[in-house]
């Protein structure tokens, strides 16, 4: 090992990364693809990740699909594009595989606001819950959870509860509060919300709806209720891609990370997508973490398998039921 690389790898947990620099010249492209046929693996790209990372990956998807293509994939190596809890959970399902994430710090706010332990202490105060987590929390807290679900399979995943069984949902309070809305059932919820999808600027959107009187206004369940409330469409990234490409508006505001648009105007080329304002000075709204991690990172953590998502045994052991009962209760919808 060169004196370079010794140095990155004792470096990798303060930096999350290999702080190595890579030649400008280098075609990174090429060289990705080459590691990729070389190890036997396979990139899986969230929606919110940089265009030229999108455009690399094996599998674009959102948390649902990429925990199935997790789940199925015959490669020796998954590189997960995305952030820190959607490592572990392909960790969890595919515990035999490596699995590398380009960058650790690659976190996730909803994740962060709810602790393990913390939880553990607010649900003993509800002995008669079950637990539904959205898919966006620690491997930790999946230990604790019943059932896990993402924005595109959560209506399913509650509904597969009988009606007079008492739920805990967490650790988004906002897709709780939807999730309330929509099937009825009155949920106990944890007050976790996601930094990208709280910010949305209600002001700023309605100004730009008349601006754009033509435009359909969509939004993901992550955004707070006063935003919901004037969408003409509210889904997971995956069922927002879908209205866009299936519907007959030529003009769309669009309420959620702005990587998305990669793919819609992909799908949808003569189309228009304007990204919704948040309520500071920017005139999107990127997921700090989902942006971590760059083309660079990517190559070098695919060359030197480095950094590698490890999780306890135990963790694996008694989180991944939370996610196994989520995909088959998806499977069996057809999601
Ligand atoms: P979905 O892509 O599953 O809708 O999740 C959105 C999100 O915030 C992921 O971090
Ligand atoms: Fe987490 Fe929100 Fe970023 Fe998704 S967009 S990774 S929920 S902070």
């Amino acid at each position: 090992m060169s004196a370079e690389l010794n140095l990155a790898t004792k470096n990798l947990n303060k930096m999350g990364y290999l702080e190595l620099d890579v030649d400008p010249t280098l075609d990174l492209v090429a060289e990705i693809n080459k590691l990729k046929k070389e190890k036997n693996a396979v990139i899986l790209a969230h929606y919110y990740q940089e265009s030229e990372i999108q455009d690399i990956a094996d599998y674009i998807g959102d948390s649902l699909g990429l925990s199935q293509q997790a789940a199925e994939t015959d490669a020796d190596i998954i590189v997960f594009a995305g952030v820190h809890f959607m490592a572990e959970t392909a960790k969890m399902l595919s515990p035999s595989k490596k699995v590398l994430l380009p960058d650790l710090k690659a976190g996730c706010s909803l994740a962060d606001s709810c602790p393990a332990p913390v939880f553990r202490k607010f649900k003993e105060k509800y002995p008669d819950h079950k637990v539904v987590s959205y898919i966006n929390c620690t491997a930790e807290l999946k230990t604790l959870t019943d059932v896990c679900c993402t924005s595109t399979n959560a209506k399913h995943i509650i509904d597969s509860f009988p009606p007079e069984q008492k739920l805990i949902f967490a650790p988004d309070v906002n897709l709780g509060r939807w999730l309330v809305k929509e099937t009825g059932r009155d949920m106990v919820l944890w007050n976790g919300s996601c930094m990208v999808h709280e910010i949305f600027s209600h002001e700023k959107i309605t100004k730009l709806r008349i601006k754009h009187p033509d435009a359909a206004f969509i939004a993901h369940p992550e955004c707070e209720a006063h935003i919901l409330d004037i969408a003409d469409h509210v889904g997971s990234t995956s069922s927002l891609l879908r209205f866009t490409r299936e519907s007959d508006y030529q003009e769309f505001i669009v309420a959620t990370e702005p990587g998305i648009i990669h793919q819609m105007v992909k799908e949808s080329p003569d189309k228009v997508f304007i990204p919704a304002p948040p309520n500071n000075a920017c005139a999107c709204n990127e997921c700090p973490h989902m942006k971590r991690n760059t083309m660079e990172k990517l190559y070098l953590c695919m060359k030197h398998e480095l950094p590698e998502i490890h999780l306890p045994e135990w963790v694996i052991e008694q989180g991944v039921a939370s996610i196994d009962r989520m995909l088959e209760i998806s499977a069996k919808a057809g999601l």
